[in-house]
């Protein structure tokens, strides 16, 4: 296959004689001099190399840390300074690096330089640091470059402009051997232009540009334009920038390329001279994986003239210096001929380029930067050669790094660890936002927050930021009744540098604990009311208390005397205040019951209950001694639908004295409201019940319908049990369903009393401080004993024993049995005697008993012991219709309570007695 160069032809149509320029010649050093001038700052950090058809500086960024460089060209009388639109059109390029390394790169063409036979050209120029305070450092750079060996045609692409040179040798071209194409150009041309005036100094004739159209220009306007055409010795160059108009794009062979191609007239006396000029500047062919960069470039030419064309060489080289195998082996480069592509390869990511960060919308991303060189070099027909080079800056699209955020918070420590990451050299951690605001990096230090900075093998870095749970920063919420969730909102601020781009990257991090500990509570009684104590949880305060239903109202509060200080809570609850409830009634307590009920307001979560239950001495039923009684019913928990106020007792007209919603009061006495009376041996019991009078009555369900159960049911029987002086009380409370009733006794006094009346009509008796009463030997002293306020007709008071004796013991001896086992003692001298009691004379005569004896002094061997006497006894309560026993003992009949003798009645010891003694009682001894 041909192999068409791909460097446009030239080629060099003489038509008489030959083109002649004489140079001026810029004096130049021939060593490398680095001179400080002006401030004479001795700073090393410039670097120059000659670098075959162009010419390198290298600022160092340590001569331009901070500052901005700028640069300017020499030629000896005049100095330039190096704008880029000048750059572009005298051949110099400027490129820097993030650090601030900066390269220069300068054709030996160049406006600028000396050029001494086209073999030695000087290039002079100045390096301007200017130091933000407006100051600057200058210096200036010689360099002499030594390039003699000019192929016939030489091709730069530089970044930012095409340059190509021929050679202008004077030769015997001839229009025959002109290209076909060409020949047909020149002679549409010819007639038209040969006349036209010389204008140039150069001797250059007119321009024409093919854009592909034709379209000529004079070389005034075409310098105006910003194009350089001008001629050196032995060369004449042509050098364009990217953009300008005379310029078009060619795809060839998909690779697009800028192409300036010119022809310039030159004219001297009779001979026209016509050159071709052309440069082809890649603009694209790159193909990029993660791993690799692919510059194709079109090794198959349609524009290259000759079909001889043969490819001497191909090079490679970075940063615009050629690099040998090893290196490329090295890096991992490689350039290759293909079919129709020379393909080079370079690694994405090698040490001779740079990464580079870039936010683009607040994305974080990043680039990589390389300037490959591919230098080929080709021949025409075995003659003409051209070198081509192409200084091609490579930067790839931008790609996006999503910053990782590795989680490495350890619950057990209580401290968010966040790793972000990974970042260029070139990001800068500024700020972070928290839940509370933003702050600096160095005020987030300040204030406690860990952040570290790990720098990476590969020289890119992370961020590191610790902070623990119980920082301000971090929102707690509770989700449930145990866990709390942490969470720490971030956004990291970071800073491109040198562009100062800003870019954020927000996240959250959470962590759910089960750390939650809940509120404790706990409690006692005393008599009256029950004492709560609540240990605060984790959540403090932050609790509402629920007392039986009820919220705790600041009314309740203070009702209650609630206290907190940091870590608890207490109250004092009275037994009888509404929130409590009652579970059970006793004769003389109340089993009553508070429910506390912890909970979180807003989710009402319960935090925790607490149920105390305890029994309250409390008297339900009093036993008065005239027979009245009284008794409380309560409101009991098991009963619900109760209402106190329609209790009742057997009567059901024996309505409370007193109710409401919770209490009913009863009053009534053993002859009212349906009470019954009942006698165990000497004992004596009153009962009523208190129900519910108009409940409702329960009835046998169908055949097939489920049986409800009624509401239960509510009976509290009350009983008070009479002893002489020994009162006991007896309650049974039913409750359905549950245990068996609980008797409890409780103790009162019924009053029977043993007194001395003044004579035998019983209206006036002796009074205690009467004592000791005085009689006469054998005068009669008059006894009664009397159960007092009792106003029950139906007990009897009986005498069981009574006995005189000498001392007030009741069981000293010597003693005198007065009567015994219900009957006047027989074996008495002077004889006692019972008085019949009428209903004249008190109210109830079964509660009165009268004896009559004579006075008396205890004689041993006649001799009076001492004279005074005590008389006791001892006596029972019966009823009044019992029939046996002590209470309806016959005496003997002939002498009634003398004759018979009785059996003593096993059944009497059981009794309950009541012991009576008189007081003192002496003998007159008038
Ligand atoms: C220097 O360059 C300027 C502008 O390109 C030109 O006018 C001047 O003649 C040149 N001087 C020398 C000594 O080459
Ligand atoms: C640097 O190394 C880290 C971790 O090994 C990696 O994630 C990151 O992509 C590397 N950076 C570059 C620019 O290759
Ligand atoms: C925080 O940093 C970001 C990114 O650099 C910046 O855009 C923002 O203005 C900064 N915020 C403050 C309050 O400085
Ligand atoms: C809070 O009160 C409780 C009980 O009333 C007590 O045990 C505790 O010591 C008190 N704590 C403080 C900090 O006063
Ligand atoms: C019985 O005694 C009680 C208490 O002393 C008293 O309240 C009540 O009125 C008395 N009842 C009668 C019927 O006297
Ligand atoms: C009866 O009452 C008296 C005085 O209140 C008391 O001393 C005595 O012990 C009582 N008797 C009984 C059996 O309880």
């Amino acid at each position: 296959m041909t192999w068409l160069l791909g460097i446009w032809i030239s080629w060099l149509l003489m038509l008489v004689g030959s083109a002649q320029k004489q140079f001026d010649v810029v004096p130049a050093s021939q060593m490398l001099n680095v001179v400080p001038s002006q401030n004479f700052n001795q700073r090393s950090g410039l670097k120059t190399e000659c670098l075959g058809s162009f010419f390198k500086l290298t600022v160092d960024k340590s001569l331009a840390f901070g500052s901005r460089l700028e640069f300017d060209a020499i030629n000896g009388s005049q100095i330039e300074a190096l704008t880029p639109r000048f750059a572009d059109k005298c051949g110099f390029s400027v490129a820097s690096d993030p650090w601030g390394n900066t390269n220069v790169y300068a054709s030996l063409l160049n406006c600028f330089a000396g050029n001494e036979d086209d073999a030695v050209f000087d290039i002079d120029m100045r390096v301007r640091v200017l130091g933000v305070k407006g100051e600057q450092d200058v210096f200036e750079v010689e360099k002499t470059c030594n390039y003699d060996k000019w192929a016939p045609r030489e091709i730069l692409c530089n970044r930012n402009y095409m340059e190509v040179s021929v050679n202008r040798l004077p030769g015997d071209i001839t229009a025959m051997q002109r290209p076909p194409k060409l020949a047909r150009m020149f002679d549409d041309q010819w007639t038209d232009t040969v006349s036209e005036a010389i204008t140039s100094k150069y001797n250059i004739w007119r321009i024409m540009f093919y854009t592909p159209q034709q379209k000529a220009m004079l070389l005034v306007d075409a310098l105006n334009s910003g194009y350089v055409i001008t001629t050196t010795k032995s060369r004449l160059v042509l050098r364009s920038g990217y953009d300008m108009p005379e310029t078009y794009v060619e795809n060839v062979n998909g690779v697009p390329m800028k192409i300036i191609r010119v022809t310039t007239y030159f004219k001297k006396q009779w001979s026209v001279t016509m050159l071709d000029t052309v440069a082809a500047c890649p603009t694209g062919g790159l193909v990029y994986t993660d791993e690799m960069i692919t510059w194709n470039f079109p090794r198959l030419n349609p524009l290259m003239d000759s079909t001889e064309t043969k490819i001497l060489g191909v090079f490679m080289g970075i940063d615009g210096k050629q690099i040998d195998s090893a290196y490329m082996a090295a890096r991992g480069y490689s350039l290759t001929i293909e079919d129709a592509q020379i393909v080079m390869k370079l690694p994405m990511g090698g040490p001779d380029g740079y990464y580079k960060s870039h936010a683009v919308n607040n994305q974080y991303h990043i680039r990589y930067n390389i300037e490959p060189m591919l230098e080929l070099l080709w021949s025409e027909g075995g003659t003409d050669t051209t070198r081509y080079k192409v200084l091609f800056p490579i930067k790839t699209p931008l790609m996006p790094r999503l910053p990782q955020l590795v989680d490495n918070t350890d619950s057990q420590l209580k401290v968010f660890d966040v790793l972000l990451g990974s970042f260029l050299y070139d990001v800068e951690f500024v700020n972070i936002t928290f839940s509370t605001g933003v702050l600096t990096v160095a005020e987030a230090t300040a204030r406690g927050v860990i952040i570290q900075e790990h720098r990476l093998q590969n020289g890119s870095k992370t961020i590191r930021l610790q902070v623990p749970f119980s920082d301000l920063f971090v929102i707690k919420s509770q989700v449930d009744l145990i866990m709390t969730v942490y969470t720490l909102p971030l956004i990291f601020g970071f800073m491109i540098l040198p562009e100062n781009t800003p870019f954020s990257y927000s996240a959250s991090v959470k962590v759910t604990l089960h750390d939650v500990v809940l509120p404790t509570i706990s409690g006692k009684c005393d008599k009256e009311k029950f004492y709560v104590q609540i240990l605060f949880g984790s959540g403090g305060k932050g609790f509402t208390v629920l007392l039986g239903k009820h919220d705790l109202t600041p009314e309740r509060k203070a009702e209650y005397e609630v206290k907190e200080n940091g870590t608890h809570m207490s109250l004092a609850v009275p037994f009888l205040a509404s929130d409590v409830a009652f579970e059970l009634m006793y004769p003389s307590s109340l089993k009553a019951r508070l429910d506390v009920l912890v909970q979180e307001p807003v989710n009402k979560w319960n935090l925790g209950d607490f149920s105390l239950s305890c029994n309250f001495p409390m008297t339900m039923t009093e036993c008065f001694n005239n027979g009245s009684m009284s008794a409380l019913a309560v409101k009991v928990e098991s009963v619900t639908q109760l209402s106190p106020r329609q209790l009742t007792l057997r009567d059901p007209s024996c309505k409370p004295k007193f109710s409401n919603d919770r209490f009913a009061y009863f009053t009534f006495n053993a002859n009212s409201c349906g009470t019954s009376r009942t006698f165990y041996d000497g004992v004596m019991m009153y009962r009523n019940e208190i129900t519910l009078s108009d409940a409702p009555v329960y009835q046998q369900p169908k055949k097939g319908v489920p049986i409800t159960l009624p509401d239960a049911e509510y009976r509290v029987t009350v009983s008070c049990f009479y002893t002489l002086n020994d009162t006991q009380t007896i309650a049974f409370f039913t409750k359905p369903r549950e245990s068996e009733p609980f008797p409890e006794t409780g103790f009162g006094v019924l009053d029977v009393i043993l007194r001395l009346a003044l004579d035998g009509s019983y209206n006036e008796f002796y009074l205690e401080e009467n004592y000791p009463v005085v009689q006469y030997l054998r005068s009669p002293l008059f006894f009664e004993v009397a159960l007092l306020q009792s106003t029950d007709p139906q007990i009897e008071l009986v005498l069981e024993n009574c006995w005189a004796t000498l001392r007030d013991e009741r069981n000293s001896t010597p003693r005198w049995d007065l009567i015994v086992d219900g009957c006047v003692n027989l074996a008495d001298r002077y004889e006692t005697v019972l008085h019949p009691v009428a209903s004249d004379r008190v109210q109830f005569p079964t509660h009165v008993k009268r004896f009559e004896m004579q006075m008396f002094a205890f004689v041993q061997q006649n001799v009076i012991l001492k004279d005074q006497i005590y008389v006791h006894c001892d006596a029972v309560l019966c009823d009044i219709n019992q029939i046996d026993g002590i209470c309806k003992r016959l005496c003997p009949s002939s002498v009634p309570l003398k004759t018979s003798k009785v059996r003593r009645d096993i059944a009497s010891d059981r009794l309950q007695r009541m012991q009576l003694s008189s007081g003192k009682i002496m003998l007159s001894s008038s």
